[in-house]
């Protein structure tokens, strides 16, 4: 099911190297090539014999082959790569890769990476979490990098926490999904919009909501992820790990968002509308700074122009179009309405009552409504979870009809 997927295997110095001989074997029986690249350090833990036996092609350690004399290419294996799997990775070879220390072969195939990577660490429990690392795996993060999770258990030392690196079998099965699911998407373009808008009152305030854009960032590296070419229209949010070949646009007001969202969406096959988009704006913003005054002032709010509305006209019969609803009341029955009345194909309620689900947190609940009448209810997971559900939930959509 892998054939003639190009898989390169990065091993660096932890103990956890003594499983990578097991994911190789996983990863050949499917048909997939791969070729091992080692650090010194990770010689200690497990034999390039070993590797080189199971993945049948030569370990790399150096850019220079010491017997035949020849050149290896790290930018060649760049280009050569599907994916790139760098496990276990290290605290010291983390470092090296967040900030361009290519003082070693995998260092700078790491570097020359034409691919998507996928980073797995492994390490003690302190050293996992001293700042240094935790700043670095942000960084590596924010270079588009996927990381897999750390797991919590029984590390080598003998402590307990996070630390552990994913076992074979799931990292396995994370390469499998990574290529199964990135074929799904592939042609597609997707129109994703994200986070809040602000409203100016006047140059210093502005009035605004709690989306902190989390859920339409995850749905755009998610569409990314599954081959789509992702355009991403967001309102002013903070910090978020964006893969770099999502186009980004950024915007402000609700107006600003209306016009980038009228530009891009005749070249749009799916539009997710996951943006916390304001209803109302100032009528009349200041253009100097509003003075303090102790008596009660009044902010007079006119409507904004509901996007979905404007853009339900300029639909064409083979887009999609999904739509987020956020409730706090009469939950079914007003995201059913809404679905209707903007002309929807899927619309993912988020309800406020629910823990953890919604606006500003890292997690979120939602059921998933289609025009078809079909409901799927999902529980509290990652929004990037929830991320893979509703694209699942698209696709499968798109596919019924
Ligand atoms: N939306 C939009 N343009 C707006 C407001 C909302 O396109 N001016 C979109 C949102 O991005 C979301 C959907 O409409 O996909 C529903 O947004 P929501 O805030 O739940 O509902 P509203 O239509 O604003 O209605 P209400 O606030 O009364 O629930």
């Amino acid at each position: 099911m892998l054939k003639g997927k190009h898989i390169v295997l990065g091993i660096t110095g932890g103990i956890a190297a003594y499983k990578i001989p097991y994911l190789i074997r996983l990863l050949v029986r499917e048909g997939a090539d791969v070729r091992v690249i080692m650090t010194a350090a990770a010689r200690d833990f497990v034999t390039p014999l070993t590797l080189a036996t199971l993945s049948k092609h030569d370990v790399f350690f150096h850019p220079f082959n010491m017997e035949t004399g020849t050149w290896n290419s790290h930018v060649e294996l760049g280009q050569w790569a599907d994916l790139m799997l760098f496990a276990p990775l290290t605290a010291n070879t983390m470092g090296k890769m967040a900030h361009g220390i290519a003082d070693n072969f995998l260092v700078t195939a790491y570097l020359s990476a034409k691919c998507p990577v996928m980073l797995a660490p492994s390490m003690d429990l302190d050293m996992f979490q001293h700042p240094s690392t935790q700043k670095n795996l942000e960084i590596l993060k924010s270079f588009g990098n996927k990381i897999i999770d750390a797991q919590a258990g029984e590390l080598a030392s003998g402590l307990s926490g996070p630390g552990r690196m994913e076992e074979p079998e799931k990292l396995f099965e994370i390469i499998h999904d990574f290529f199964f699911q990135s074929q799904e998407l592939k042609g597609k373009k997707i129109l994703v919009t994200a986070g809040p808008t602000h409203e100016k009152i006047d140059p210093v305030r502005f009035l605004g909501n709690h989306s902190s854009g989390l859920m339409g960032f995850s749905l755009a590296n998610e569409a990314v992820n599954r081959g789509g070419n992702v355009t991403l229209i967001t309102g002013p949010v903070g910090n978020h790990e964006i893969h770099p070949t999502i186009k980004r646009i950024d915007v402000t007001s609700a107006t600003e968002m209306l016009q980038a969202c009228r530009k891009q969406i005749s070249k749009a096959d799916i539009l997710i509308m996951a943006a916390a988009v304001a209803d109302y704006t100032i009528k009349n913003p200041l253009s100097g700074k509003l003075k303090k005054r102790s008596d009660l002032i009044t902010l007079e709010l006119s409507p904004t122009t509901d996007i979905l509305h404007e853009l339900k006209k300029l639909k064409k019969e083979d887009q999609c179009f999904i739509g987020f609803a956020l409730e706090t009341d009469n939950e079914m029955e007003n995201a059913k309405e809404k679905l209707k009345s903007k002309s929807l194909d899927l619309i993912v309620l988020n309800s406020l009552n629910e823990k953890g689900a919604g606006f500003g947190a890292p997690t979120n609940k939602v059921t998933i409504l289609t025009k078809n009448g079909k409901t799927i209810k999902g529980n509290l997971k990652s929004k990037k979870e929830v991320a893979s559900d509703i694209l699942s939930a698209i696709l499968e959509y798109i596919k019924s009809n």
